[in-house]
């Protein structure tokens, strides 16, 4: 059985007074990842552990589906949990490890081993069966430590940072790897990092957190195209943000005054892309790869080039406008250009989010 989780108005206060949680509220839909995403301290570990039971919330309630979970014993949830420390048993072999909870639960020797050798199997790790942990590339521990989180068949899978010990390049592969699995697997699925590529990339659901409150909940797209605030704007991606004075004129369009420079956008498309917003003060934001070197005659802006990053495929520009703001853009790795340089640059209207501004 998979079920949907459902958090109402959760909050926690820690014995010491610390509070972690401010009155949380969402849903992680059935047999789906949900990413639960912010900086260390925003209490993202103290959600999965009152979901696992591990720890009792101060307020609010944890349901699957209509079932209220909040006095059921962490082991009466049918959780399975994925670690940061995998706490693996490092000289006992792939195959003990992944056994040892059926072990515990006194599963029988035969359904053991064809259990585990299961789980193995579908982490891709069979082959390795007999090799002890401490043999293993820190990698291949993490799937073992997924093989044993999954061999009891859990209704709820909750991952806190796994991969966040590896290094860069492999956890990037394994990004990919537990993806395609936690899909395959069809479960309900929790998933924390401060990782906000890592949120988008595994997320069907990305919740945005800080300081104990969800900032925004909504899909990879949604939370990067669409950022409700500043704070997701930032946080997730890089962006450019410019305080902006809207207007709407006669001709059916909305003007956006950004001090160095002015655009347009047809009411309509206005309208249905940004719905809360009326008009006055608001942020424009816009990505570094939604701005473009451009010809002069079709340019929004004049760019002074203060400094140049090279990242293999692209050049990381940051320039500056007429008026002194920051504009980080982009350009192929072929593009000639030198610090100093002033460039004229487009912005892809398409790609430009407004942001209302908070009350
Ligand atoms: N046992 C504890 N006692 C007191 N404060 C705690 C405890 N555990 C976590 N905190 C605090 O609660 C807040 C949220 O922590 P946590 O849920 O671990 O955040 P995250 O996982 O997002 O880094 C932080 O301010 C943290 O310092
Ligand atoms: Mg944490």
């Amino acid at each position: 059985m998979s079920y949907e989780i459902r958090l109402h108005d959760l909050s926690k206060i820690y014995p010491d007074g610390t509070v972690a949680l401010g009155g949380v509220s969402f849903i992680c839909p059935r047999s789906a990842c949900t990413t639960l995403v912010g900086p260390s301290g925003s209490g993202k570990t103290t959600i999965l552990k009152i979901i696992s039971g591990l720890l009792d919330a101060s307020g609010g309630t944890v349901s699957f589906d209509d079932r209220v979970m909040t006095h059921l014993p962490p082991e009466k949830r049918n959780i399975g949990m994925v670690f940061q420390s995998y706490a693996l048993f490092p000289n006992m072999t792939v195959l003990e490890n992944v056994e040892f909870g059926l072990l515990v639960r006194k599963v029988s020797a035969a359904d053991r081993r064809r259990r585990a050798l299961e789980a193995l199997e579908s982490v891709q790790i069979a082959p390795l069966a007999q090799r002890r942990i401490r043999q293993l590339s820190g990698g291949q521990q993490q799937r073992v430590a997924l093989a044993r989180a999954i061999v009891f068949q859990p209704d709820i899978l909750l991952l806190d940072e796994p991969l966040s010990a590896l290094d860069a390049k492999i956890r990037q592969e394994l990004r990919g790897e537990l993806a395609a699995s936690l899909r395959q697997f069809k479960i309900t699925a929790v998933y924390v990092t401060h990782d906000q590529e890592e949120a988008m990339a595994l997320g069907d659901q990305v919740v945005v957190m800080d300081h104990g409150k969800i900032m925004q909940i909504g899909t990879p797209f949604e939370v990067y195209a669409r950022p409700a605030n500043e704070f997701v704007a930032r946080f997730i991606g890089t962006a450019n943000l410019y305080d902006v004075e809207i207007q709407r004129s006669a001709n059916a369009h909305f003007h956006i005054r950004l001090g160095f420079s002015e655009v347009s956008v047809a009411e309509d498309t206005f309208r249905q892309r940004w719905p809360g917003v009326a008009g006055g003060s608001a942020q424009l934001m816009c990505r570094p790869q939604d701005v473009s070197i451009a010809e002069l005659s079709n340019a929004h802006a004049r760019i002074r080039i203060s400094s140049l990053l090279f990242l293999g495929d692209r050049i990381r520009i940051t320039g500056e406008t007429e008026n002194g703001k920051t504009m980080r853009f982009e350009a192929h790795n072929t593009t000639k250009i030198s610090v100093g340089d002033v460039v004229p640059i487009r912005l892809d209207l398409d790609c430009i989010h407004i942001i209302p501004v908070a009350d």
